[in-house]
């Protein structure tokens, strides 16, 4: 006799850094989850990270942990470069996929990643776990229910001031350091899920630092009917972190700060202005890990909420930004 309600689905986590422990404290609020077998360069550090987080059972490599058949899904957390290699591990071995953002690091590595989940038939989504928010969500259903009418213009930033020194990954060239993958990624990701298109024209101005990764970036995005988005990122500044969508018929403000998916607001011209407020419940990744739980028991391979296909035009974006500036890593 079944009790009818599905086992959590029982993660693997591969590299113990500092977004494997954000998720980590996110499964309690995700009950459809569980953190179940953790692997790490180092086995003094996957040992301390298992510990801390209750995970039963601690791999000695990365290898071993894709091949634990009591692992249901496999979560890479790893530095940028390390994606492609890492999901590609995870993939073939017969495991669905959730690998942190961005995707890869250019839109070549993103097509073969790609390529590998389709040959694989399994599930790949990747860790732009925004989308999934309920402001987020919230945003996009009155976009598309056409509330603003259409979208003619969008703003958004995501900018932090690091503290940290030259040989960390954000300012180091050979883990494709800089502010346009580790932050940038997530405006860009905002404004091609809301016209709904890749952009025709992409314009953009940064600010290369010491070690040559990006610090400053503003990027233009110029779409086919007109509409345009004026993003910025930054890893030297506290920006603010608003996001606002400008249609013909209103607009919607995500409120600071928009990633973190509490507040949104939808105005419009002689209707009273609405206001959704959700409280958080963890730090947000809760819903990404339930997203996917949803998706993998559904059978599906990709999330309508952020296809393949848009995972791709991102990096194409993030491809055709850096061309603009002048900017290569030394591994390309
Ligand atoms: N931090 C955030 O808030 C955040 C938020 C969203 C997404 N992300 C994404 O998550 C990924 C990891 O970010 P993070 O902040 O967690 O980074 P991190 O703590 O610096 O590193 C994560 C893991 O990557 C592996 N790693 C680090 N340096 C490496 C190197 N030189 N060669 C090979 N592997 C290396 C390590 O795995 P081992 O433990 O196995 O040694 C490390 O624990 C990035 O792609 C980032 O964009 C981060």
């Amino acid at each position: 006799m079944t009790t009818g309600s599905p086992r959590p689905i029982r993660w693997g986590i591969l590299g113990a850094g500092e977004i494997a422990r954000r998720l980590s404290r996110c499964f309690a609020a995700a009950p459809n989850n569980v953190g179940h077998a953790i692997a790490a360069r180092s086995a003094e550090r996957a040992a301390a990270f298992a510990r801390e987080f209750g995970f039963p059972v601690v791999h000695p490599s990365y290898e071993a942990l894709v091949d634990d058949p009591e692992v249901d899904a496999v979560y890479v957390a790893t530095t940028h470069p390390q994606h492609l290699a890492q999901a590609q591990l995870a993939l073939r071995a017969g495991r669905p996929t959730l690998c942190e953002k961005p995707l890869t690091v250019n839109a070549a590595e993103a097509r073969a990643l790609i390529a590998t989940a389709r040959e694989q038939g399994l599930l790949l989504l990747e860790a732009m776990w925004t989308r999934f928010l309920p402001a987020y969500r919230q945003m996009r259903a009155w976009l598309r229910a056409g509330e603003i009418g259409a979208l003619t213009y969008l703003s958004a930033e995501l900018g932090f001031r690091s503290t940290a020194g030259a040989e960390h990954r954000l300012f180091d060239p050979l883990l494709a350091g800089g502010a346009l993958l580790d932050v940038g990624v997530y405006p860009i990701s905002l404004a091609l899920d809301c016209f709904g298109e890749r952009p025709q024209r992409i314009q953009a101005l940064a600010q290369l630092g010491e070690t040559g990764v990006d610090e400053r970036v503003a990027i233009g995005l110029g779409f086919a009917d007109g509409g345009i988005a004026s993003l910025r990122c930054s890893i030297r500044d506290d920006l603010k972190g608003e996001a606002q969508l400008v249609g013909d018929g209103g607009t919607i403000e995500l409120a600071a700060p928009w990633w973190a998916g509490q507040r949104v607001t939808l105005r419009r011209a002689g209707h009273e202005t609405v206001l959704r407020e959700f409280p958080a419940q963890a730090e947000g990744y809760e819903y990404q890990l339930e997203e996917f739980a949803r998706l993998l028991r559904a059978g599906e391979r990709e999330s309508a909420r952020l296809p393949w296909a848009e995972s791709l035009a991102v990096m194409e974006t993030l491809d055709a930004v850096r061309a603009e500036i002048g900017l290569r890593y030394p591994f390309e």
